[in-house]
């Protein structure tokens, strides 16, 4: 079977995506699968023949880039055509003033693997549909509900899951340095107003891998607050304040290929940061993610009680029925002392690369990388 493989995108988390392609590719049964390797440029072109994504460095943390070269042809989604809806636009071989359409062939399915915004969030899932080509993960409306954070938080609730206390702000008037000393006290009522306590969170609705997300420790550090808005809104204007919650950080993997079979979860995972003592007490952001291997380890299953694990499994099912999941999602939660289960965030194109939690979920619950992508595959193939 012939699978097309979306990696790169648009999105700040372009390099991550990247990263987790290779990681998929590494592990695809290539008896059975063909990848057809389709890489989106930062500036949104579709491209083939990039340098294949497993050629990247994964020791030198060297984050890869998806640029046209060389041989690259740019590719052509054609809806007119339908079935074999995929054509590569040969702009080297085209004759003067036209370009030549190569068919890349039948694709039997699509692969996204791509994170945040313009991957993740429904707009290439519907992309997809009206081509009419299979694709794993989530649909529409479950990628776009869990890419802006405001809403998943809204649909969680709804459906009687915790979610941390905070509020969403339209951060635009705040933005520029100069607005926030003119509003910053309005901005800093609304926080007051909604009884959080601090440490708070300030991130962005829509974006990935902490992007924009920064830990505001203390009350009354109007500069602090202002800097953490603006930080978030160069991501998103729409802008989330939560009360940073005590607990611990507890991912749960999902996996349902098949719309009408059992929704799995994993064994609950804990990433466990071994460089406390460095005097950074800061949360999991993006350079202890991926810039530093050492800085962490994935834990599965988490040093919890079992009874606790069954109730985050639990939880991240019908976290991930509550959005309308298919396919598969990494729900993230915070589990209290005190045993509460709050659920942070639900990715619906989780982290792939070889230090992250989904497939080592279900490594450590038995089903190995390659088992995992054949699953996801076969499932909408079938
Ligand atoms: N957004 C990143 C890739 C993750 O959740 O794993
Ligand atoms: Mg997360």
């Amino acid at each position: 079977k012939r699978i097309a493989v979306l990696y790169g995108g648009k999105a700040d988390e372009h390099s991550i995506s990247c990263i987790s392609a290779a990681g998929v590719l590494a592990a695809m049964d290539d008896e059975r699968f063909e990848a057809v390797l389709i890489g989106i440029t930062k500036q949104g072109e579709w491209l083939t023949g990039c340098t294949d994504p497993r050629d990247f460095d994964f020791e030198q943390q060297a984050l890869p880039v998806v640029s046209a070269g060389p041989g690259t042809s740019h590719v052509v989604l054609d809806m007119a055509l339908g079935a074999d809806g995929f054509f590569a636009r040969d702009e080297h071989s085209g004759a003067e003033g036209q370009s030549a359409l190569t068919s890349l062939g039948h694709i039997d399915a699509v692969l996204p693997i791509l994170h945040g915004p313009y991957g993740e969030d429904g707009t290439v899932q519907g992309l997809l549909e009206m081509l009419g080509v299979p694709y794993v993960g989530c649909g529409v409306f479950a990628s776009s509900a869990c890419m802006d954070k405001h809403f998943t938080k809204i649909l969680l609730k709804s459906a009687g899951i915790p979610v941390a206390p905070g509020i969403t702000l339209d951060a635009r008037p705040y933005a520029a340095a100069d607005t926030f000393a003119a509003n910053g006290d309005d901005f800093i009522t609304k926080v007051r107003a909604a009884g959080l306590h601090y440490p708070l969170f300030v991130k962005p609705s829509r974006a990935g891998s902490s992007f924009g997300v920064t830990k505001v420790e203390r009350e009354g550090d109007a500069a602090e607050l202002a800097a953490a808005v603006r930080e978030a809104s160069r991501h998103d204007w729409k802008v989330l304040v939560e009360q940073g919650v005590d607990a611990r950080e507890i991912e749960c993997a999902v996996l349902a290929p098949r719309a009408d079979r059992d929704i799995l979860a994993s064994w609950p995972g804990e990433i466990v940061l071994d460089r406390r003592e460095s005097g950074n007490d800061q949360f999991y952001d993006f350079d202890s993610k991926y810039m530093d291997s050492d800085a962490s380890h994935v834990q599965v299953p988490a040093d919890l009680p079992g009874e606790m694990l069954d109730r985050v499994r639990e939880t991240a099912i019908k976290a991930f029925k509550a959005v309308d999941g298919t396919g598969m999602s990494r729900v993230d939660t915070f589990v209290g002392a005190d045993g509460s289960i709050v659920v942070n965030e639900i990715n619906t194109i989780p982290g792939f690369t070889p230090i992250s939690m989904y497939p080592k979920a279900w490594e450590a619950t038995g089903i190995s990388y390659g088992e995992l992508i054949t699953a996801l595959i076969d499932g909408v193939l079938e």
